[in-house]
């Protein structure tokens, strides 16, 4: 939540911020604001709204200048105001800073700085940092900043200027992500690697702690002590095009129909003689894996979904003791967690603070622990044994789509690996599973190709204000997926439910006013779905069914039918997601709503 980015070089800064803020807009959208710095002068910047606001205004002033930082924000401390949007000074107007996470204990600091005569313009925590740091500088910065992150608690990532440097800034990151990207002439640094990927793939991912330098000719990096440390540099295998809409009208668009290409990519390199092999990237001695009987899955929103389809493979292929959280509720709860667990903490931006502390928390009872993340170098990612990435580039649009897909691609490559290690699944049963996961990109392709149809439904039933969304087996987290996208972008009331438990209460929602979406597949609980879809149309509900090409007896029970290709039970959550992604895309646009940046959301939560 909030993006921040500086740079310096030759170019026009103004034009590296604005680019860089939009890039990164999915995380944080309330206001945004910039700091340029030419001579000793600082020109601060800020307005309410989207990064397009701020243009207008930069634009109106003619600001121009070769070093610079910015930011996009997610309200949390402070109301949206200009007043409380990044970036911020202290009271001499020595430093401007941005800032991307919390202060916990920013109330105590206040008040000891009040104590001590200062003032403050905003009600944010942001402001109370500047302020500190004011006080601590004494002339060296790394020691002021070793001493700031002593007197901090929470998570942050700042990016500063100082009145009399202009020759770089500064960065300092703990808890909150920072990568710097290295040109030739020009450096730059950022919450995500988007922003930089217009200009350079070298990066630098900052550790937890680091202080970075950053000037025109190059960086400098010490730890949280203060000590001097050698930059690590990575090639990130992400480029510009990837995180360009290429004539789509919303990313969110992009994002679905990239879903085939996707499962592809994250699919590539891990079949050997039609078998899974994960042994590159996880090493785990036979002795490791024998040693779990527990596997837990941790996750939030959709990765939480994704899960939930996996848990129903997992517990099938494997004879481990599968269990899924909610990230938010592993954390407070007792879970036998040990040594004996395997935890795997899905994220697709590997920065979600729950996501995170759950990791912390599973990890110090003993857990072995495994990131299924989109983000090489997010802190998830960092902290934990192993990590399998889904390589579905980067996701702009904050409702996750394509990365729905990669999770349950990498969560299944786990799954069956799984089974072989432990001796859950037979050889040729898992070559015959693994061929399905292969054809899955061109289904899920023919799918997509069906997108006038759901276009069609979305214009018949865009002025309903409630929908219920059911699905048994593979298909209740399908339902609840559903119903959080269209929730998401539409700001429409969905509940996705178990089609079993329906009668146990949301029956009585149901009038002619409330369509049922289902979502049924030619599967082992086919039947059962279909009596629950009889009990909706009796109370008169439109039945919107998602089944299986050929299955004619569903015209008779539905108003309305799409069909997606037929794969076996395990697999269709790929294949009936889609659908239920492109009704609420469809929804969202006829109700022109902001697709790509939902009210209120931000992409990556990096609040508790
Ligand atoms: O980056 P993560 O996968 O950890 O994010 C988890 C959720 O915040 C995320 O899936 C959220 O629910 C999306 N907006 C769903 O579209």
């Amino acid at each position: 939540m909030c993006g921040i980015i500086g740079y310096v070089g030759e170019r026009n800064v103004v034009d590296v911020l604005l680019d860089g803020m939009r890039r990164m807009e999915y995380r944080g959208y309330d206001s945004a604001g910039m700091a340029l710095l030419s001579g000793d002068r600082f020109d601060v910047i800020r307005e309410v709204g989207k990064v397009a606001e701020l243009e207008k205004l930069v634009h109106d002033r003619g600001l121009t200048g070769c070093l610079g930082i910015g930011h996009t924000r997610w309200a949390t401390h402070g109301g949206v105001t200009v007043e409380n949007a990044h970036p911020h000074s202290d009271e001499s107007g020595r430093f401007v800073l941005v800032h991307n996470g919390i202060i916990e204990n920013f109330l105590d600091l206040k008040e000891e700085l009040e104590n001590r005569g200062d003032h403050f313009s905003s009600q944010t925590d942001t402001e109370v940092i500047v302020h500190c740091l004011a006080r601590l500088y004494d002339g060296d910065m790394v020691h002021a900043l070793v001493e700031l992150q002593k007197k901090l608690s929470g998570s942050f990532a700042l990016v500063i200027l100082r009145k009399d440097d202009p020759d770089g800034f500064f960065c300092v990151r703990r808890g909150s992500p920072l990568v710097l990207g290295l040109g030739d002439g020009e450096n730059f640094c950022a919450s995500d690697v988007p922003p930089l990927l217009p200009y350079t793939r070298e990066v630098v991912y900052l550790d937890e702690g680091d202080i970075g330098e950053v000037t025109r000719k190059g960086v400098r990096l010490w730890d949280d002590k203060g000590c001097s440390k050698e930059p690590t540099l990575q090639e990130v295998d992400w480029d510009v095009s990837m995180a360009d809409k290429e004539g789509y009208s919303h990313f969110m668009l992009k994002e679905i129909n990239e879903q085939g290409a996707v499962v592809r990519n994250t699919l590539k390199g891990r079949l050997a003689e039609g078998r899974v092999d994960l042994s590159e990237e996880l090493q785990w001695s036979q002795e490791l894996v024998a040693s779990w009987r527990n596997l837990h899955i941790v996750a939030c929103g959709t990765s939480y979904y994704a899960s939930l389809v996996a848990e129903r493979a997992l517990s099938k292929w494997t004879d481990l003791d599968v269990r899924v959280d909610i990230a938010s509720e592993y954390r407070y709860r007792t879970v036998r967690t040990d040594e004996k667990t395997l935890a795997v903490f899905v994220s697709q931006s590997g920065e979600t603070a729950d996501t995170i502390a759950a990791q912390r928390l599973a990890r110090g009872l003993g857990a072995h622990c495994l990131a299924v993340t989109n983000v090489r170098g997010s802190t998830l990612s960092r902290e934990v044994h192993d990590t399998l990435l889904l390589k579905a580039g980067p996701e702009i649009g904050v409702a996750a789509t394509k990365t729905f897909m990669g999770q349950m691609t990498a969560l299944y490559l786990l799954a069956l690996y799984l089974g072989r290690l432990r001796g859950g699944i037979s050889a040729a049963e898992e070559i015959r599973l693994a061929e399905e996961l292969s054809r899955l990109p061109y289904k899920v392709e023919t799918v997509i190709a069906r997108e006038n149809s759901l276009q069609g439904l979305a214009e018949r039933y865009v002025s309903c204000r409630d929908f219920l969304y059911l699905g048994r087996g593979y298909s209740f987290p399908v339902a609840l997926e559903g119903a959080l996208k269209l929730k998401e972008i539409s700001y429409l009331h969905a509940e996705g439910y178990a089609a079993g438990e329906m009668k146990h209460g949301p029956i009585a929602l149901l009038d002619d006013k409330v369509p049922v979406i289902t979502v049924i597949p030619r599967d082992s609980l086919y039947e059962k779905t279909l009596s629950n879809i009889l009990e909706a149309k009796a109370r008169r509900s439109p039945i919107i069914a998602i089944g299986t090409d050929g299955d004619s007896l569903l015209e008779t029970y539905a108003d309305h039918v799409v069909t997606v290709p037929w794969t076996d039970e395990e697999f269709t959550p790929f294949l009936s997601v889609v659908p239920l992604q492109l009704f609420a895309y469809h929804v969202a646009k006829l109700r022109r709503c902001d697709i790509d940046r939902p009210r209120n959301l931000a992409k990556s939560v990096t609040v508790e």
